[in-house]
């Protein structure tokens, strides 16, 4: 290992897009696994606007493996990142870089220590899947510098076990999670459905209406649902089999209108789900009703839906219009209806597009 002097540092940085999911997931079938008790589908989201940078680096010099989450250090000892990162180096490969001589055997990799600095430029841990980039960001990032071999399915199965919903952002465009039948969850993986030029009159605006932390993560909140809703299982079993493959239809033909009415209505029914939890977990707070309730009403006075809204496990709202004079519309009410920093906690409005998975070199 390593060339004349062992002071090199070999690094890479990437870049991934978060996803929002249109039909949820919501609920675990193996905890440690991560496998779901439904499949799921997302739009991966423009990187420019909600994204995870993360540079990985390895040196000899390194004495430990250790990690920054937005500047601050994090424990890499959790379940989740040492699942990750023992899959990754028993799949990394050799290395060699002549001109600096430095030489990495695969062997080497399981002795060599890791420095990680990842940022997020939007709000952490507040339902707008951070969990989703930072957690795909690290497994593509740790794939480059290890030199894996594996494509983005194979990665995407490394990457739903640091955070289920990761899985979806190794892909841009339309990303499907299938649940997988498997004990190992070797089959518990993300595809493409359509890449990110497949429907590209779709605008996304965000309502960043809190940037605060939730009080119940994602990860506890399912748990809670599992072990106490009733409601969860007749969704799983019942109701988003069939959304997956109605979903699936309305993407292939671009059919708005059930686009729109499969998002909203897997969205209020996750809520249900939440508040059908013991004791009941509201993540959507009153701005979040009233955005619901200014769009529905909206839709409702057209002939057919302009605007399809998603609210993940956070009261900020994901809104899809069906195209560029929809959005422009849309902006107009929100900023009437709800401007930033008025009586209501709403901060920020983004608004962006489908976008593709970026490595930055
Ligand atoms: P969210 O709705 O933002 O996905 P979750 O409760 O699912 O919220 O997950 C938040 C957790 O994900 C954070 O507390 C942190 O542990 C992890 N996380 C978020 N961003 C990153 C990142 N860039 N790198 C590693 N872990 C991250
Ligand atoms: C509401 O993927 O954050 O965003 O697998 O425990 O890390 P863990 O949970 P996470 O759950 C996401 C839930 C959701 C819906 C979705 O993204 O499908
Ligand atoms: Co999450």
């Amino acid at each position: 290992m390593g060339g004349e002097s062992e002071k090199w540092v070999l690094m890479v940085t990437a870049q991934t897009p978060t996803n929002i999911a249109v039909i949820k997931y919501w609920g675990k079938r193996d905890e440690k696994l991560i496998l779901p008790i439904n499949d799921s589908i997302s739009v991966t989201l423009d990187p420019d606007h909600l994204c995870t940078t993360t540079t990985v680096a390895v040196s000899p010099g390194f004495d430990q493996d250790k990690m920054w989450l937005n500047g601050k250090e994090i424990s890499l000892l959790g379940g989740r990142f040492q699942s990750c990162l023992r899959e990754l180096r028993s799949r990394a490969c050799d290395f060699e870089d002549e001109k600096r001589g430095i030489k990495i055997k695969k062997a080497d990799w399981g002795k060599l220590n890791l420095h990680i600095a990842s940022y997020n430029n939007f709000p952490t841990a507040a339902g707008l899947a951070s969990s989703a980039a930072g957690l795909a960001c690290f497994v593509f990032a740790l794939a480059k510098l290890m030199n894996l071999k594996e494509d983005h399915g194979q990665l995407s199965a490394i990457a739903r076990q640091g955070s289920g919903s990761a899985c979806r952002s190794l892909y841009g465009g339309f990303v499907k999670w299938i649940m997988g039948k498997e004990e190992n969850g070797s089959d518990s993986i993300a595809v493409q459905l359509a890449d990110e030029k497949h429907w590209d009159d779709l605008v996304i605006v965000i309502a960043v209406v809190s940037a605060r932390q939730k009080e119940t993560s994602s990860t506890s909140g399912m748990q809670d649902s599992c072990k106490t809703s009733m409601l969860i299982q007749h969704r799983a079993k019942e109701v988003v089999p069939k959304r997956v493959i109605q979903m699936e239809e309305a993407i292939e033909k671009r059919d708005f209108s059930s686009f729109a009415r499969l998002a909203c209505a897997d969205s209020n029914q996750f809520h249900a789900v939440c508040l059908d939890t013991s004791p009941p977990i509201f993540y959507m707070n009153d701005t979040s009703h009233k955005i619901i309730s200014c769009v529905e009403k909206w839709n409702r006075s057209e002939e057919s839906p302009q605007v399809a809204y998603t609210f993940d496990a956070g009261p900020n709202a994901v809104m899809i219009a069906r195209n560029r004079k929809t959005a422009a519309l849309l902006l107009q009410r929100l900023l009437f209806h709800f401007p930033p920093h008025s009586d209501t906690d709403l901060n920020s409005y983004v608004i962006g597009d489908k976008s593709i998975l970026q490595d930055v070199g």
